[in-house]
């Protein structure tokens, strides 16, 4: 057994990424400034998307996009119950109501089918989430959503590294929002990024994303600026500080290098765990130019065939030293939410409680890959394979 705790997340950071941070510490500039338009510029030649506006985290960037695409009161959002808080959390602050669709129990994630059962005439924006960096053929849900003038954000927050017919998510909706938080492909420690081709939409959201501002700080205080600013409307203090953009920029150079170790590590994951009892994985992507960006590699146990059922898996897994997490308890679930309308959700009811995420990040060795699966097999319907064993 493994003598150490594998973590469930560790980033580890590079020198050059480290040293790109204490030169924005060192260059006398702390908040928004030259580095953060930097890392912009690049986020938008990269994905392909005209604006890119770094705000301090995806939540950042679902609020100040939705509040961009308009929603209030008496709207409806869309969105999977099963993702993070942050979309409903920021539907119900903009006084809007989060309306819950199923999602695929293969793929996890939103399809056009689940959406068009719970939309109705007061549904304003549609936020599909592509589940642990899977794409869902945004193309299919962007058309739905057209026909209907229904408006598209992406909750990006899985999808640096990842392309959807060989696109960045934010080129096809009406604005995608990227997280850089800690346990993501691409950290900035805490950050975010709104992408979209929508010049008004991205002008709005970079003004409500700063208080509602006109002028940001570096506008005003570098010897070109001017000390004069309007407030235009009530914003949110949502901007990203320099040295952040510096770590969020040097990771952008290198995360095709952390793709292939992440691609390598679910190729190891994958062709053992497909021979396990019990244990299936998540559909592997079908569409030509997909690519999986493996920000989350997760399990779904079968508690009749795998011999052991999910929550005594992962705790089976910790006393092995291996960390592991779920994603997601369904945001319907929380006692803060259960008192929303609700729609039937029987695949995201079903498909949660069996969902266990690996660990899974670049710095992990390929010793440490094989402890996790020594570990699931050594748990995992052991009967089957000592007779396995045996039998060879
Ligand atoms: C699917 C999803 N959406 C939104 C968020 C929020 O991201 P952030 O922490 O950058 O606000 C997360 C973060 O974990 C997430 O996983």
């Amino acid at each position: 057994m493994r003598q150490t705790f594998l973590p469930y997340c560790k980033p580890v950071l590079t020198d050059e990424e480290i040293a790109a941070v204490v030169r924005s510490l060192q260059n006398s500039w702390l908040t928004t400034g030259p580095v953060v338009k930097e890392l912009e510029q690049a986020f938008a030649e990269t994905s392909g998307v005209k604006h890119a506006i770094a705000l301090n985290s995806c939540t950042a960037a679902l609020h100040v996009g939705l509040h961009a695409m308009g929603v209030g009161p008496g709207d409806e959002v869309v969105m999977p119950s099963l993702t993070f808080v942050a979309g409903a959390q920021c539907t119900l602050e903009l006084g809007a109501t989060p309306v819950f669709a199923d999602v695929d129990p293969q793929t996890l994630s939103l399809t056009v089918e689940t959406i068009d059962a719970v939309v109705t005439s007061r549904t304003k924006v549609i936020v599909p989430m592509p589940y642990g960096g899977r794409p869902l053929d945004i193309q299919a849900i962007v058309r739905y959503a057209r026909e209907r003038g229904i408006k598209v954000l992406e909750d990006a927050a899985h999808a640096a590294g990842m392309l959807d017919r060989g696109e960045w998510a934010g080129l096809h909706g009406d604005a995608a929002a990227y997280s850089f938080y800690a346990t993501k492909n691409l950290t900035s420690a805490e950050g975010g990024m709104l992408l979209t081709n929508d010049d008004m939409l991205a002008e709005r959201a970079r003004v409500v994303g700063l208080h509602g501002m006109d002028r940001d700080a570096w506008k005003r205080y570098t010897a070109s600026g001017s000390w004069r600013y309007d407030v235009r409307e009530p914003g949110f203090k949502y901007n990203l500080a320099d040295p952040l953009a510096a770590l969020a920029l040097a990771q952008l150079k290198r995360l095709d290098n952390m793709q292939l170790r992440r691609d390598a590590i679910a190729s190891r994951y994958a062709t053992r765990l497909r021979e396990l009892p019990g244990i299936d994985l998540q559909r592997e992507v079908s569409n030509p130019g997909d690519k999986h960006s493996w920000c989350m590699f997760v399990l779904l146990v079968d508690e009749q065939r795998a011999g052991i059922g999910r929550d005594a898996l992962i705790d089976a897994l910790r006393d092995a030293n291996i960390g592991t997490s779920v994603h997601y308890i369904p945001t319907h679930l929380f006692s803060g939410y259960r008192s929303l309308g609700m729609n039937a959700l029987p695949a995201t009811e079903a498909v949660w409680r069996r969902l266990i995420s690996l660990p899974l990040y670049p710095a992990m060795s390929d010793d440490d890959v094989d402890d996790v699966l020594d570990a699931l097999e050594r748990i995992v319907a052991p009967k089957t394979f000592a007779f396995a064993q045996r039998g060879a």
